[in-house]
């Protein structure tokens, strides 16, 4: 969204009142244009006699969604937000802020530095600065707990979240939710505040925290979430700022601001919302229209087949969900139920809701009822005959332009689409479990798929609340490709030296959710086990094979669901299960390998480095169309930190000349496994940036 020609602040009189409405589309983010509109719009409202109080209200669909991100990277422009939001707050007369869709950064910003703010009951209001990699920097971080004390400052502040018009009465973060009108709601209680004296949040105390160790308590707790994050600790330090007076806070505020704005987590964060946007734009997509979809077939109950009806079923979709038998039926419809029952005894559904959506589903064992489907999603085993023999099936059942979906993890699509006569109208949808709460879906094009049937998936995608990415056919398309290279790197340095526990504790370090060892024994091991052995009779002669996790299936560990796998789980918290170090040992010594120690960086860098180098192979060959997809695979589906914006990002911050020397340093000992993407090695030679192919 570059600045648009028409950004701009208007101030229109009626009945006295100033109207002073923010326009800057879609978003009616902060531009230079409304930042200097704010200054002369206050010295309009207070050179003019006429005018005896004012309230400013966003035009479109929203109040303000903060500064403009687009902005970050590039010198400012004076004036500075807090140089408006002073103007404003030194008004002489009256000023609310009237507040409807989002009230973010610094438009919450504003907010507080108008004498009252009122909200329309749908808005939502906070400081997501966090998330960006920054901190609030036009006085939020001093002003909000001046207004609401520091408890639920330092929640709103350094998680980001956004809290509800209702929740932002009852913290008292605005005055008023209006009933009806919010314009006119907002203009009656300016009125009644004429002569009233101005309550000014930078003139107050300020705030007294609830404990002596406040802060210090805080410190760990925010330390622990933030997983290697600056921005949520550094936002603390601002908000401690808040106990000096206001001055002093907001210049302290302002330096953390300026310093976070141009670090390299900043810069990956922005990556990272730019990209989650990106992803639905892909080139050569623009002009597919989706076909309509209301109803959705499912077939198979399963782990996954549960977890897509559920995430349709909450999207507002009708669900017939197909099983193979009447037992295997009640089990598929006694799975939604379970997956609902989460959500009401969270207190995040209603038992009403629950009934409501339960009602939207049927269950049969008969192909037959799919025939009202706009779309089917088959989720049965993963087994190429198996998957052939129901899309075969819904040739004969499935509606005239019917949307036909696998959900399957590696299989071949292409293939899969052949079992039918329409392959034009397949595509796989690949959702990660478990479906209904893991935001990634990735959306599979076979050599046939027509555009309208990708168009259809990215709207579905969307109306499922998740963030798709278009992946091509292979062998487990973007994220699962990627996993099987991080794993072989995981296994290599377990039977070169290292142990699971301390991969594991390497890469939480590095910032991801959970370390791999810990993963599969989490989804487990008989998976990626039975794939190893289908791949046996294809597996290159020059690739390295480590049989560690084999010989751990064979022992019958398989993971949390046994008890056992790389770890125990005796109390439910995992420890290092000690037999796997012994057949670990026992397996480096029979291929007569001298373990060494690796260090939690080594650990980092081989797996980073390994991921960076199939990404990079992943986009010559066409399978993701951007770098940015990669990105966006790994961080919505896979754990990796979003701070570093996704593997490709995070390559660029490195630099690919030092990428790439370190690839080749560690082909050294294994040509076949690092041998350098050809794309990186161009990057190199032509200077250029995996950032340089984001733009097209
Ligand atoms: N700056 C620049 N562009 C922005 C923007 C911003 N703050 N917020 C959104 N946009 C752009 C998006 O990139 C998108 O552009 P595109 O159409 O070219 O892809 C367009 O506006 C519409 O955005 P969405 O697709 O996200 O629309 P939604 O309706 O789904 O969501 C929203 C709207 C809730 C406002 C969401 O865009 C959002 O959360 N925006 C970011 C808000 C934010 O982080 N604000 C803090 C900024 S930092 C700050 O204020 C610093 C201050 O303390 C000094
Ligand atoms: P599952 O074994 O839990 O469920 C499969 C279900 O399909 C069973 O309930 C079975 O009765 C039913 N079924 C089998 N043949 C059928 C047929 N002909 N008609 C109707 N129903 C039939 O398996 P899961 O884990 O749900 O996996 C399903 C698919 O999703 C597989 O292709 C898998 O690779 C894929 N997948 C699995 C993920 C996971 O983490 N479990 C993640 C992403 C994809």
């Amino acid at each position: 969204m570059a600045e648009t020609e028409g950004a701009r602040v208007t101030v229109a009189v009626e009945d006295g009142i100033a109207v002073v409405t923010v326009d800057n589309p879609p978003v009616n983010a902060i531009s230079q244009a409304i930042r200097q509109g704010l200054i002369d719009a206050m010295a309009e409202i207070e050179r003019n006699p006429s005018i005896t109080a004012a309230i400013i209200i966003g035009a479109g669909r929203l109040f303000i969604a903060g500064a403009d991100v687009r902005e970050f990277g590039k010198p400012a422009l004076p004036p500075t937000l807090p140089e408006a939001i002073t103007a404003i707050e030194a008004c002489e007369k009256p000023v609310v802020a009237a507040i409807h869709g989002v009230a973010l950064g610094g438009g919450l910003e504003i907010a507080l530095g108008c004498h009252y703010r009122m909200a329309d009951p749908g808005a939502k209001l906070g400081l997501p600065e966090v998330t960006l990699g920054i901190i609030p920097g036009a006085g939020g971080t001093q002003r909000l707990p001046r207004l609401i004390g520091f408890a639920d400052a330092l929640d709103l502040i350094t998680t980001g979240r956004q809290a509800g018009a209702s929740e932002a009465a009852k913290m008292g973060l605005v005055d008023a939710v209006a009933e009806n009108d919010l314009k006119a709601a907002a203009m009656e209680f300016i009125r009644a505040r004429i002569g009233a004296p101005l309550p000014r949040l930078s003139a107050m105390d300020p705030p007294t925290p609830d404990s002596e160790d406040f802060f210090e308590t805080a410190r760990a707790g925010v330390a622990r979430r933030a997983r290697g994050q600056d921005s949520p600790l550094r936002a603390l330090d601002a908000l401690e700022a808040a106990r000096m007076p206001f001055d002093q806070g907001v210049e302290r505020e302002r330096e953390i601001f300026l310093e976070l704005r141009g670090s390299d987590q900043a810069k990956a964060l922005r990556h990272a919302f730019f990209a989650e946007r990106a992803v639905a734009k892909v080139p050569g997509f623009e002009a597919a229209k989706p076909r309509q979809v209301d109803a959705i077939g499912v077939i198979g109950g399963g782990t996954m087949g549960a977890g897509i009806a559920v995430a349709s079923l909450r999207a507002g979709y009708s669900v017939t969900m197909v099983e193979a038998d009447a037992e295997a039926m009640a089990r598929g419809l006694g799975n939604v139920a379970k997956n609902l029952d989460g959500y009401v005894s969270r207190g995040r559904m209603s038992e009403e809701t629950k009934a409501e959506l339960l009602a939207k589903l049927t269950g049969a064992v008969d192909y037959g009822a799919l025939g009202g489907a706009d779309l089917i999603i088959e989720a049965v085993f993963e087994d190429m005959a198996v998957k052939r023999d129901v899309f075969a099936k819904l040739d004969a059942v499935a509606k005239p332009g019917a949307v036909l979906a696998t959900n399957t993890s590696y299989l071949n699509v292409d293939e899969i689409a052949q079992a039918t006569a329409r392959p034009g109208d397949v595509l796989g949808l690949h959702f990660f479990a478990p479906a209904h709460i893991m935001r990634l879906l990735e959306i599979v094009r076979a050599g046939a798929t027509a555009p309208d049937v990708i168009a259809t998936g990215f709207a579905v995608g969307r109306k499922l609340g998740k963030v798709a990415v278009l992946s091509g056919v292979c062998d487990g398309f973007i994220g699962n490709r990627i996993l099987a290279k991080f794993r072989q790197q995981a296994d290599a340095m377990i039977e070169d030296g290292a142990l699971p526990w301390e991969v594991d504790s390497a890469m939480e370090a590095f910032g991801m959710a959970m370390g791999p060892f810990k993963v599969m024994d989490l989804s487990g091991l008989d998976i990626s086990w039975a794939m190893r052995k289908r791949q046996t009779a294809t597996r290159p002669a020059e690739e390295r094979y480590v049989a560690i996790a084999d010989r751990i299936c064979e022992a019958g560990w398989l993971g949390r669901k046994t008890g056992r796998g790389w770890y125990l789980y005796e109390d439910g918290k995992p420890s290092p299960n000690p037999d796997v170090e012994t057949i670990i040992i026992e397996e480096s010594t029979k291929k007569g390998i001298a373990r060494r120690q690796f260090s939690a960086q080594e650990i980092q860098d081989r797996i980073l480095h390994a991921m960076i180098n199939e990404g990079a192979r992943i986009v010559e060959e066409g399978i993701a169309a951007r770098p940015l997809d990669v990105d966006m695979v790994e961080i919505m589906g896979y754990g990796f930190p979003r701070w570093r914006g996704g593997p490709m990002c995070a390559a660029d911050i490195i630099g690919l000349d030092k990428v790439l020397g370190k690839i080749r340093e560690y082909a050294g000992e294994d040509a076949f496994y690092w041998a350098p993407a050809p794309l990186l090695q161009r990057l190199v030679a032509e200077g250029k940036t995996f950032a340089d192919l984001n733009r097209g």
